[in-house]
């Protein structure tokens, strides 16, 4: 068959069974997740796997009824049952996922010190090891069919990271770098993979902070930290308020992939992003944490009354 013929061939049977890609969420409950599935309902071309954990599932329900093409699931990406059996039943019911959106996460706000192996354990485990559960999952029928995508949200504290957020940013540079690996492994093989990169969104996740024993802010904070959460905690709920960027906005970044034919690995949420990505990039490297230092509220007066430091 010459090629000419073949193209004419895949028109018509595209035409036929024109694609309508299964995309799964995780994390609707709230914010970006539950943005991003308003923006996907009404696209008939989608067929839509809406998860979240328990508590959120009735209110989904009610506001996004199920239907053909649509259907609501609970997921604690953590558990790794529960990921097995959803992923199973999208595969007996719509042949497996062909676009899988990574959303779900959490932020802890504490110091490397106020950090327990429990705490650092879930961080990783929502942020990291559940995602390449759930990719890990996907793969094999993306493989199958030749294509495919993999959304993950990073964040900017997956190329910068701010004091009190050791453990977030520890848990989205690793979803970076297993990401940036996998987009070499799946290039061969028809399957995109991106990082979504959002900075500072105009939310009220921020009242989802999750904090340590040690680092709650209804203790008094004394001791050589307590600067750095006076600090820091009303500096980023600051810069959030003053976003330009909603859900919504990175929402559309996120749907922007979703329809690209070869999106690339890294795309910026907010333009924030391009800002602190041009600093990473532009600057000399012993320069760019004394900058960003000088940049935090009052830095220099941190942990004055309790340091040893010898000048
Ligand atoms: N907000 C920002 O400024 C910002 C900036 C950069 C990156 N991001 C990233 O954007 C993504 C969405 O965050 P957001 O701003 O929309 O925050 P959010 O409003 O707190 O939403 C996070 C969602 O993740 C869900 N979730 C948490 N743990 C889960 C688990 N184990 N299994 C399943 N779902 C779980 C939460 O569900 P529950 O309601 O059950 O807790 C919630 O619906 C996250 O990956 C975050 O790291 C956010």
């Amino acid at each position: 068959m010459s090629l000419w013929w073949l193209r004419r061939w895949r028109r018509i049977e595209n035409k036929k069974s024109p694609y309508r890609p299964v995309i799964m969420v995780t994390g609707c409950g709230s914010g970006l997740g539950l943005a991003l599935i308003e923006l996907l309902y009404p696209i008939n071309q989608y067929r839509l796997v809406i998860t979240a954990r328990s508590r959120s599932i009735a209110k989904l329900k009610e506001k996004f009824p199920e239907s053909d093409r649509i259907i609501i699931r609970e997921l604690n990406v953590a558990l790794e049952t529960q990921r097995k059996n959803l992923i199973q039943e999208i595969e007996r019911l719509w042949g497996g996922v062909d676009i899988l959106i990574n959303n779900a996460g959490i932020s802890y706000r504490a110091v490397v010190e106020h950090m327990t192996d429990e705490d650092e354990f879930l961080q990783m485990q929502t942020n990291y090891l559940g995602p390449q559960g759930l990719t890990r999952l996907v793969l094999p029928k993306m493989r199958e069919k030749g294509r495919g995508k993999i959304i993950n949200v990073s964040s900017v504290s997956g190329m910068l990271a701010m004091p009190t957020m050791a453990a977030y940013s520890a848990s989205k540079y690793a979803l970076e770098g297993a990401s940036e690996a996998l987009w070499y492994e799946m290039k061969p093989l028809g399957i995109n993979v991106v990082l979504i990169q959002p900075g500072f969104i105009n939310s009220n996740s921020f009242k989802h902070v999750y904090y340590t024993t040690h680092s709650h802010p209804k203790k008094i904070f004394e001791g050589p930290y307590s600067d750095y959460y006076h600090h820091m905690t009303p500096f980023v709920e600051k810069m959030m308020r003053l976003s330009i960027t909603t859900p919504e906005t990175v929402a559309r970044r996120i749907l922007k992939a979703i329809q690209k034919e070869n999106p690339p690995l890294w795309m910026a949420g907010t333009p924030d992003a391009v800002i602190f990505h041009l600093i990473r990039r532009l600057l000399p490297r012993r320069w760019v944490l004394p900058v960003l230092f000088s940049l935090l509220p009052k830095a220099k007066t941190w942990g004055k009354a309790y340091t040893r430091k010898r000048v």
